[in-house]
């Protein structure tokens, strides 16, 4: 079979197209033809060695996908040859081989049905963004109905934030540094936008909230904005550290923690274990039901222009990246 595979850890330009043995159908495993796989950050990250992950070289990228069933190993019940099935967030493409290939073995508990009324397209990648947020609004407890700040806005988790914390009844505030991601982010839930390069953005939102100020931000971003986000946040606010694709945070002062009693926690939407992820990717389904929310696909790339589908991932999507691999 066709596969991208990485040979090294170092770029994702050391990604090449090539043949590859088939995948082993071990027991436990479905063995799925892949339709669509979806694009995220942490692939780069892996493929650059600056993620945790260490898998065994040659590897395949690719944490999303959907795909058909081609076959089911020993001891795996619920699914049949034909059926389309969905990744949840899992070892695949990062402990074992991915879904930049055109066949993928994944263990029968990292899968889902594709929910009724999805397309093929929404379906491949949703899973990973989708309880990112979750665990990012959840992370605290409940909230009651409160002011949600949101930090890039526009992308994977940005879009399924927004769309969760609406739909759960928060104030959304998301941040985009385009305007027309910003009218975009509004029509899927977003009360109020800023641009995070203008340097006025903390006072509009401030003025937009009147006497509220933001419960609980969920930051994707972290760089030098961080420590501005933290001027928006009200009494005993709360931050949910998911990405830093701006990189490190510059010369933070933890005294900006003490006065609001702020807290801030880490995201690994990888310390779900599979019956976690199963039972949040339920929740997911209902809370997206209920806010009639759909996964955003912003651009659809064929199997062999995947470095392209990477620059429009750098660049900055409106929603997710796909490959269609089929
Ligand atoms: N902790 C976890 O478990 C977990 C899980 C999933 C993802 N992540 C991380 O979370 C981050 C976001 O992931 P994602 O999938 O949403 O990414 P994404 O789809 O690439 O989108 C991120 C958005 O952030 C904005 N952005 C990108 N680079 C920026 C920069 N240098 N400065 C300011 N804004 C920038 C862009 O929005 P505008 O152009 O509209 O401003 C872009 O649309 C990544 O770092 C990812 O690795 C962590």
């Amino acid at each position: 079979m066709k596969a991208w595979l990485l040979d090294k850890l170092g770029s994702i330009e050391n990604l090449r197209l090539t043949d590859v043995p088939e995948p082993e159908l071990n027991s436990g495993d479905v063995l799925l033809e892949v339709l669509y796989a979806a694009l995220n950050p942490a692939d780069r990250y892996l493929a650059e060695g600056a993620y945790p992950a260490r898998p065994p070289m040659p590897h395949i990228l690719g944490r999303d996908g959907v795909g058909t069933v081609l076959a089911v190993g020993a001891g795996v019940s619920g699914w049949q040859v034909g059926d389309h099935a969905l990744i949840i967030r899992g070892p695949i493409g990062v402990d074992r081989a991915g879904t930049f290939a055109q066949r993928v073995a994944v263990p029968a508990n990292c899968l889902a049905h594709v929910p009724a009324g999805w397309t093929l397209q929404q379906a491949s990648c949703a899973t990973l963004v989708y309880l990112t947020a979750w665990q990012a609004l959840t992370q605290f407890g409940s909230l009651g109905r409160s002011v949600v700040l949101i930090t890039g806005a526009s992308g994977g988790v940005g879009v399924a934030a927004t769309q969760l914390a609406s739909a759960m009844g928060h104030h959304v505030v998301a941040l985009s540094r385009s305007q027309h991601k910003a009218a975009r982010l509004r029509t899927l839930g977003a009360a109020f936008t800023a641009n995070p390069a203008d340097p006025t953005w903390r006072k509009a939102v401030l003025a937009h909230l009147g006497s509220r100020h933001v419960d609980l931000a969920i930051d994707n971003i972290g760089g030098a904005g961080f420590s501005e986000m933290l001027h928006v946040m009200g009494m005993w606010g709360k931050i949910s550290v998911v990405g830093r694709l701006a990189g490190p945070v510059p010369e933070f002062n933890t005294a900006s923690l003490f006065f609001r009693r702020l807290r801030i926690g880490g995201v690994a939407v990888g310390s779900y274990t599979s019956d976690e992820a199963r039972q949040v990717w339920r929740q997911v389904l209902e809370t997206l039901a209920a806010g009639s929310h759909r996964p955003l696909v912003d651009a659809e790339f064929l199997f062999d222009q995947l470095p392209a589908a990477f620059e429009t991932l750098a660049a900055g999507p409106m929603g997710k990246v796909l490959l269609r691999v089929k």
